[in-house]
């Protein structure tokens, strides 16, 4: 590949992309995977672009499944109709627009077609487990399909997992990372030759198959909507005290963590996974104004956990998103003794005794019916 950046090179092939054929109406449809992060992004610039590289395993089971329907447009006709589990969303549809609007300089024929859009997601939204990386990875994979189906391009892979990507992060940087492969790396890093700030590449050739199988337990301390968004907290690091010395401590924890997921140092990857979720969170606490979302139960739970640890000298690691929810990130092969230790001590401390049992995944995948 040149030089030049991929927006550029996007933009340049965008003229062969405004003027197509079609009859009738066509369906496509994505699964996408939340992915949960183990070196946080937090902090942009520009146009989504990260002040630090990120990485993240996909899960399996908290994912947005879309289907879109598409045909010619009259000229003038409104375009976009956007159904959040059967329900006309109207919030989202506003959402889903101005995305369109923004990617169409990438993609023109989205001014030229009419979009029905139903998604749905298997876990709770706005809850903070990354349901807009699931939501703008399975609308930028459809996307990417609808323009192969048009165009005839994107023949290869590699090409196509970019150029969704790069779409979605316009919509949500972390949805950047819900690709496929199992651990997925955004953000430029001398340590990896292909990474980039525009696009996610996956990285398990670099991984020790240890954390391939690893499982996600995620503990619903709180599925409420979060009290502020994951937009503020990035715009709020412009002129936090500590973010220089956060984006130096991500890229050095990245390097650890590359480490330990090469070696399958499972003592390594622990002590970074935590660390990036406390500091996410300090982060936060330290914004002006402070983002508070952590709730008692994210810290009762915690102990308990390191308690835990302590007694039965057992490999797992715990990490939060942006919002109060636990993960705890084990190997398969002490699933049973983690499932025991969820459902007998740590349930009283989840809504409505909520979990979801989740587990690496490879990613998006496009249904076929
Ligand atoms: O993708 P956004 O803009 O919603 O940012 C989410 C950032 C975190 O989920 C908190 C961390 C991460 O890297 O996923």
């Amino acid at each position: 590949m040149n030089d030049k950046l991929i927006s550029t090179q996007y933009k340049q092939k965008a003229y062969d992309l405004a003027n197509f054929d079609l009859t009738g109406s066509q369906s496509i449809s994505w699964e996408s995977p939340s992915n949960i992060a183990l070196i946080k992004y937090w902090g942009k610039h520009d146009d989504q672009l990260p002040q630090n590289p990120s990485l993240s395993f996909n899960l399996k089971n908290s994912k947005t499944i879309t289907n879109i329907i598409y045909q010619k447009k009259e000229p003038d006709e409104s375009s976009i109709r956007y159904f959040f589990e059967d329900q006309r969303n109207v919030p989202f549809e506003k959402r889903i627009k101005n995305y369109f609007e923004k990617i169409a300089v990438y993609l023109p024929f989205l001014k030229k077609l009419d979009f029905t859009i139903y998604s749905k997601n298997t876990f709770p939204h706005s809850a903070g487990i990354g349901s807009s990386a699931s939501s703008f990875s399975a609308l930028a994979h459809s996307l990417c399909s609808i323009e192969r189906e048009l165009f005839h391009t994107l023949p290869g892979q590699d090409e196509f997992y970019r150029k969704a990507s790069f779409l979605a992060r316009l919509g949500s940087g972390s949805a950047s990372r819900s690709i496929p492969g199992k651990a997925v790396l955004w953000g430029k890093t001398e340590r990896v030759t292909e990474s980039s700030d525009e696009y996610a590449v996956p990285i398990d050739e670099q991984v020790h198959h240890l954390f391939k199988s690893y499982r996600d337990a995620v503990l619903i301390i709180d599925s409420g909507q979060k009290t502020s968004s994951s937009s503020k907290g990035h715009m709020l690091m412009e002129n936090h005290s500590f973010a220089k010395a956060r984006y130096l401590q991500a890229n050095i924890n990245l390097e650890k963590m590359l480490l330990a997921l090469k070696t399958g140092g499972e003592k390594l990857f622990a002590e970074i996974v935590e660390s990036e979720a406390m500091t996410l969170h300090a982060l936060m606490l330290s914004s002006n104004p402070a983002i508070f979302l952590i709730k008692p139960n994210t810290l009762a739970v915690i102990e308990k956990l390191k308690e835990f640890r302590r007694k039965q000298c057992l490999n797992f690691a715990f990490t939060l998103d942006a919002g109060p929810n636990v993960h705890i990130l084990y190997p398969n092969k002490i699933q049973a003794i983690m499932v025991n230790f969820i459902e007998n001590e740590l349930l009283p401390f989840c809504e409505n005794g909520k979990w979801i049992d989740d587990e690496i995944s490879n990613g998006p995948k496009q249904i076929f019916s």
